[in-house]
């Protein structure tokens, strides 16, 4: 498994103490074009400095230092002669283990504060103003540097806000440098990296595809893999790589269940092939679709239905396609576009085949008796949207929204009917429309538009009063979608959409925006 080999050379372990802290940081640490992973903050330390790595960074995280069973870090992990950067939680680790003094001083800091950098040119501050805006969230202070090291910032409630030791190659803040309220963080963290680790800013994507070409070569051989594209980025990227690698011993299913937004059908069977020149096998089983769900409203029951649906047509094609390879090409590889932050979440990255769960529609049954190629397993979602740019995927995929598996069927509220699902891909594709046309789709993570088929409410159109359907507006910002806020779309970005809705689809007398951030709404209506 790619996680348990050595990290390779010029790697920037990430410790991850909570909290979902370190997810941000080693993307921000990516961002500054040097490789990271995440290791548990239980891996032994003689663990992680076997990985070599070229420096180390301690996240926040939700405890005290002072809690009963908190965790810790050995003290061996400061002498190893590797630079550390302790943020939070990590930076209060490192003043405790190190003989520094942290209070439990009950003066809680949450939010942004005001940080004074009192040694300007330092390792982490310089270039950065004396009076910084920085995000806290701690309830211990630190009041006391250990021996060796400078004080280089504080704030009204924290006397030492972070310290440096350049001999030793150890710093540490109190805030959190990841976030983006931290107006210099990523600066200051760019500073440890370069000038505090000596490290290079050259990890790049393009070193990921020739590194996974050559991995995907290896495992597969002369075999045969077979991949399920749902028309998202992920399972995209992931086909494009695999087929760049092994060309045409890959061949992909696309399952159009009928519930895939306007257009979107097309986009993979014709410009995902032309941009790739990948095999593909479509099963058209709409109608297989629309039977089985026929009469069900309940959305536990529907996301059912769609998803054992889904898997008895796919292992349809599968079987049809193991049955047509050579006897010495068989087809022994699955292709999935399983993404870091999944890794990470099922038990960083310790080695289990990790098929989607929750999200599993796209979804593929669980005793499939397949060896796994997963070439984005190490990668964010945007890295993987600049891989699949590099790979020359149409735009429209690389820039997709998220979507869900189940596709319309869970932005229907209430049964699902063709008729249903046509009036709401005329909606969604107006929304999307607009929402490009005003330069919007990089602002916003993804707008699902949602029909209330169970609801009607009055309106007036014409000349007389209609009895029609409200659609539903649901654009959010996000970062991982595991929160979100709702977008402030422009006003008359909301009206255009509103207004074109109600004039060109039928049965749609009303547009409703939905200002809930999650949580407590989730994203999706279902
Ligand atoms: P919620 O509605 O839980 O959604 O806030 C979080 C994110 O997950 C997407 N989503 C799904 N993706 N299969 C998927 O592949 C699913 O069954 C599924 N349900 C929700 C949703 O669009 C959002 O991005």
């Amino acid at each position: 498994m790619p996680s348990a080999s050595p990290a390779a050379p010029d790697t920037v372990l990430v410790v991850d103490f909570g909290a979902q802290y370190a997810q941000l940081i080693a993307r921000r640490v990516r961002e500054a074009r040097v490789y990271s992973e995440i290791v548990p903050s239980t891996m032994p330390v003689e663990e992680m400095l076997a990985r070599n790595p070229a420096a180390i960074i301690l996240s926040g995280g939700p405890s005290s230092v002072y809690e009963e069973g908190a965790p810790t870090v050995d003290r061996a992990l400061f002498e190893a002669g590797v630079p550390v950067f302790g943020m939070c939680y990590g930076f209060q680790l490192m003043a405790t283990s190190l003989g520094g003094v942290v209070d439990n001083t009950g003066a809680r800091e949450y939010g942004r504060t005001s940080l004074t950098v009192s040694r300007p040119g330092s390792t982490l501050f310089e270039g950065t103003p004396s009076e910084q805006a920085v995000w806290m969230s701690h309830g211990d202070a630190c009041s006391a540097a250990p021996e060796g090291f400078t004080v280089t910032a504080s704030t009204d409630v924290v006397p030492v806000a972070a310290f440096e030791n350049d001999e030793k190659k150890l710093y540490g803040v109190q805030y959190h440098p990841e976030v983006m309220h931290s107006t210099y963080g990523q600066q200051v963290l760019e500073h440890f990296l370069y000038r505090g680790a000596g490290l290079q800013p050259t990890w790049t994507t393009g070193n990921v595809i020739e590194e996974q070409v050559e991995a995907i070569r290896a495992q597969v051989g002369t075999k045969r893999a077979i991949c399920g594209l749902s028309g998202g980025v992920d399972s995209a990227v992931a086909a494009a790589l695999v087929q760049k690698a092994i060309g045409s011993q890959l061949t992909c299913v696309y399952v159009d269940h009928g519930l895939m937004r306007k257009d979107e059908t097309a986009q993979v069977e014709k410009d995902f092939v032309a941009a790739t020149g990948v095999q593909l096998k479509v099963v058209d089983a709409e109608e297989r679709f629309l039977n089985a769900l026929a009469g069900v409203s309940d959305p536990e029951e529907k996301r059912k239905i769609i998803g054992r649906e889904f898997i008895r047509v796919f292992e349809q094609a599968q079987a049809e396609i193991i049955a047509e390879a050579p006897d010495d090409q068989p087809v022994e590889f699955l292709v999935q576009g399983t993404l870091y932050p999944d890794v990470v979440e099922s038990g960083g990255g310790t080695g289990t085949a990790n098929i989607k769960s929750h999200h599993n529609v796209g979804g593929l049954p669980e005793d499939l008796e397949f060896k796994l190629v997963e070439p984005l397993r190490k990668l964010f979602k945007d890295e993987v949207r600049m891989v699949g740019a590099e790979l020359g995927l149409p735009d429209e995929i690389v820039h997709r929204q998220p979507f869900p598996g189940p596709g319309l069927g869970i932005r229907i509220v209430g049964e699902v009917t063709k008729e249903r699902l046509d009036l709401l891909r005329e909606a969604d594709a107006i929304a999307r429309e607009e929402l490009t046309a005003a330069g919007l789709d990089r602002e916003i993570w993804q707008c699902p538009v949602v029909l209330l088929a169970d609801v009607r409410s009055v309106g007036v159109q014409g000349d007389g009063r209609t009895y029609g359907h409200p659609i539903v507006l649901r654009p959010v910002s996000s970062e991982d979608a595991m929160t979100a806020d709702w977008s402030r779309l422009p006003y008359d970005v909301l009206a255009r959409i509103s207004t074109r809705i109600t004039n060109e689809v039928k049965d749609v007398n009303r547009v409703v925006l939905d200002v809930t951030s999650k949580p407590p709404g989730t994203i999706e209506w279902e």
